[in-house]
């Protein structure tokens, strides 16, 4: 279970019934809402003093800081070390993967994949989806799934089969995996912003966004409306790490390639949405096609050297080439050897032909 934060609105210096009724109304029901929030919006949705928001955020802020739920503006080594101590890892269910994370996908953090369309973006959410759910000792988080879905490519029963290839119980595991399918661009801001009560409300231990920016790509077209959006994915980005550390879960999401298959500008291999999803990820994977098998490439970590690696997609879900090549290397390695040996053979053949015709 999430851990739950034990401090409310009222608690906060000068906000009465009212004005916490005031904020509720505008979508704002918990402190980490608050302390979310920017300036900006709170004039904007609640119809408040420039004044009176910067106290409300700063004092959201304070209490946060002071209960140790925010990290402070100066910790010692020693506060920080303890903290990543609660960090958990959550395996992919290819040792690959899992190497390349050092272990696995990690809660206080939020991992990005990116990479055009059929590389395993999604195929990788969907396998963490129950891998997550299974107990640390079984390198899960033991939690449910929150899986915010804006390209409607969520399919149960790809679950249901990743769960039964893997034998576990499938209702259950479908059962807590909480689906939000999201149509619009500020759908989903209002979904990032509800998130710590979700969160809590539903022992969510990851919270996956697949993708992060299909809706505002299509939504924000053209030149000048590029700040905006930007301004509006910094918003989601910085809600969202904020959201990872405090309640200390895993939270990954998707992401697409600059070019996209209708034009000839953009770099293929570079993720979309500028440096401000690069910035706030944690950490940064690119995945590509490479014959059967996937290729994925960790592109920005802080703690991780420049490293790739090969996984496969099966009906388990994510897995390793190894297996699959075992049997199909040694039968191409026997079909090679049997070509070679053949062609020796004929190729004797051959020079003994040759050098009886070169004799005769
Ligand atoms: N049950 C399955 N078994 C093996 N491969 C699968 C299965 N389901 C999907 N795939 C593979 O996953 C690919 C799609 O990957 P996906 O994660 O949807 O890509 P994207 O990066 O666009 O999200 C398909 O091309 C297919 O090769
Ligand atoms: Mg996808």
């Amino acid at each position: 279970m999430s851990e739950a934060i034990e401090v409310d609105i009222s608690d906060l210096p000068g906000v009465g019934p009212a004005t916490k009724a005031k904020l509720e109304a505008g979508g704002i029901t918990t402190i980490l809402d608050l302390a979310a929030s920017t300036v900006n919006e709170l004039v904007d949705n609640l119809n408040i003093t420039d004044e009176t928001a910067h106290n409300l955020i700063f004092e959201a802020q304070r209490l946060l800081k002071e209960k140790g739920y925010l990290e402070k503006d100066l910790v010692s080594a020693q506060e920080l070390y303890d903290r990543r101590a609660k960090m958990v890892r959550c395996t992919t269910y290819s040792n690959n993967l899992d190497k390349l994370f050092l272990g696995g996908i990690e809660t206080q953090a939020v991992t990005e994949f990116y990479g055009e369309f059929g590389s395993g973006k999604t195929q990788i959410c969907h396998t963490l989806c129950i891998s997550s759910q299974t107990t640390v000792e079984e390198h899960g988080l033991g939690g449910n799934v929150l899986y915010i879905d804006t390209e409607s490519t969520f399919r149960p029963e790809r679950i249901a089969q990743i769960a039964k290839t893997r034998n576990m119980d499938v209702d259950k595991m479908l059962e807590n995996i909480h689906v939000a399918k999201v149509y619009n661009a500020s759908h989903l801001e209002l979904i990032i912003k509800a998130l710590g009560s979700l969160i809590q409300q539903n022992g969510i231990k990851l919270v996956i966004v697949d993708s992060i920016i299909s809706l505002h790509r299509a939504e924000f077209v053209g030149r000048g409306t590029l700040s905006e959006r930007q301004q509006k994915l910094n918003a989601i980005m910085h809600r969202l790490k904020r959201i990872a550390e405090i309640y200390n879960i895993a939270i990954v999401i998707t992401n697409q390639v600059q070019a996209s298959p209708d034009t000839f500008f953009g770099d293929p291999t570079k993720a979309a949405g500028g440096n401000i999803i690069g910035h706030a990820s944690t950490y940064r994977v690119y995945l590509r096609k490479a014959g059967q098998e996937r290729k994925a490439i960790m592109i920005d970590s802080p703690c991780h050297p420049y490293s790739d690696t090969n996984f496969v997609i099966t009906e388990g879900g994510i897995g390793d080439p190894d297996e699959a090549k075992k049997s199909s290397t040694s039968s191409w390695k026997s079909k090679v050897a049997e070509k070679t040996v053949k062609r020796a053979v004929s190729s004797k053949e051959d020079d003994e032909k040759d050098s009886e015709e070169e004799k005769s």
